[in-house]
């Protein structure tokens, strides 16, 4: 078993292990990648204030999430397609998840089903909503999340339109993948995940296909996409979802203040600072970046989670001390779940969960709830630079 004890150690093995494609529709952002490049390089430009000769002992990275008790304050992300990163990917990432004791977000565009996951788990996972066109399909939806007892639904509001990432159109993405030879040759290269693929049944998008009309042939996410998502999603669509809901909401897909109140003002429990991992609008600026206005915006009257760029434990403090009650992780798990299943994620966890609670000792801190600004050093108008 290789040592890792960096997020990036898991990275190498993910890309040795997981057909192009996969590996290419995780590490990609729309058009010019600029903003899916900046999630990153902006957690760098926020630094660490030292602070020495603290009592160190009893400490803790544990707090809540939307009321719920978490052993650190990091989520899995909902990722579209992770059942083709690894055979049986949201199973072996909702087990990871539950037995470190953080949240799990089960994608509506994933390949293992919402019954599936819940079959295989024992502790309540998060379930993502996309809104499509077929409305009988998504209040059935909302109800097997419900009846499935998922303990929040993750409502996406940045995607009703994909944003263009040229290497899946390139690749021909679909799941599984379709048969040609340059997709054999790459798959040849990848015998784990070849052997583990042949081995499963799950190998399409299980919450759609048998359920909405239309999908049974169902292999490509951005024919889906364009086809099926309801364009006039809206502030208004909120109430419904949350009637038939009754339970934990969180809003993902801020980015911006107005937005921000509105999502506040709409009575859901959180909302995610988001930019869809740079997937969406290439040129917005990063999550990071955008956090401080928005906590200053409205974080009195709703808990405000981050998502993007985060690689690391130090990342998260950084998130932390900016004012987020939690973070969401995608990549970073994504890269441990494709390089060694299960074991890959608990790695991932281990390694964010080391790097968060040593940081935090070197900050001169023993609690999450102590931190704030003032063990940040920031460069000026890193939260205010831009004009609107
Ligand atoms: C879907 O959520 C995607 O970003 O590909």
């Amino acid at each position: 078993m290789p040592v890792i004890t960096t997020i990036q150690d898991l990275k190498d093995i993910y890309k040795r292990r997981v057909p192009k494609m996969f590996y290419d529709y995780c590490e990609s952002g729309s058009w010019t990648e600029q903003t899916f490049r900046e999630n990153v390089s902006d957690f760098e430009k926020i630094r660490l204030r030292q602070k020495v000769a603290v009592d160190l002992t009893n400490r803790s990275t544990a707090t809540q999430m939307i009321g719920q008790d978490v052993s650190m304050p990091v989520a899995l992300a909902p990722v579209g397609l992770t059942g083709m990163q690894c055979p049986d990917g949201e199973i072996k990432a909702a087990k990871a998840a539950e037995k470190f004791g953080v949240p799990y977000t089960l994608s509506t565009m994933s390949i293992c089903s919402i019954e599936d996951v819940a079959a295989n788990t024992t502790k309540p996972f998060w379930f993502q909503l996309y809104v499509m066109k077929d409305r009988d399909y998504i209040n059935a939806l909302i109800d097997r999340a419900k009846a499935a007892n998922c303990s929040a639904l993750v409502l996406t509001f940045d995607l009703q339109i994909l944003g263009q990432r040229h290497k899946d159109i390139k690749n021909g993405l679909t799941a599984p993948p379709k048969i040609t030879i340059p997709n054999m040759i790459d798959i040849a290269m990848r015998q784990r995940w070849a052997w583990g693929m042949l081995a499963t049944k799950r190998r399409g998008f299980g919450n759609v296909v048998g359920h909405a009309q239309g999908a049974d042939n169902l292999r490509s996410l951005g024919e889906w996409t364009a086809s099926q998502f309801d364009l006039s999603l809206n502030w208004d669509d909120i109430q419904w979802i949350k009637d038939r809901w009754g339970g934990k909401l969180i809003i993902k897909g801020i980015l911006d203040k107005e937005d921000a109140r509105r999502a506040a003002d709409s009575g859901a429990d959180a909302l995610i600072v988001s930019n869809h991992g740079g997937r969406q609008l290439d040129g917005a600026l990063s999550s990071i970046r955008m956090l401080p206005d928005i906590v200053d915006a409205v974080g009195k009257d709703i808990e405000v989670h981050v998502d993007g760029g985060i690689r690391s434990g130090q990342d998260v403090l950084k998130a932390v001390a900016l004012g987020a009650k939690g973070v969401m992780i995608g990549r970073s798990y994504i890269y441990g779940l494709g390089a060694m299943g299960e074991a890959g994620v608990t790695a991932a966890l281990e390694v964010i969960h080391k790097e968060l609670d040593t940081t935090m000792a070197l900050c001169g801190e023993r609690l999450l709830s102590d931190l704030g600004r003032d063990n940040l050093l920031l460069p000026p108008d890193f939260d205010a630079g831009y004009y609107s």
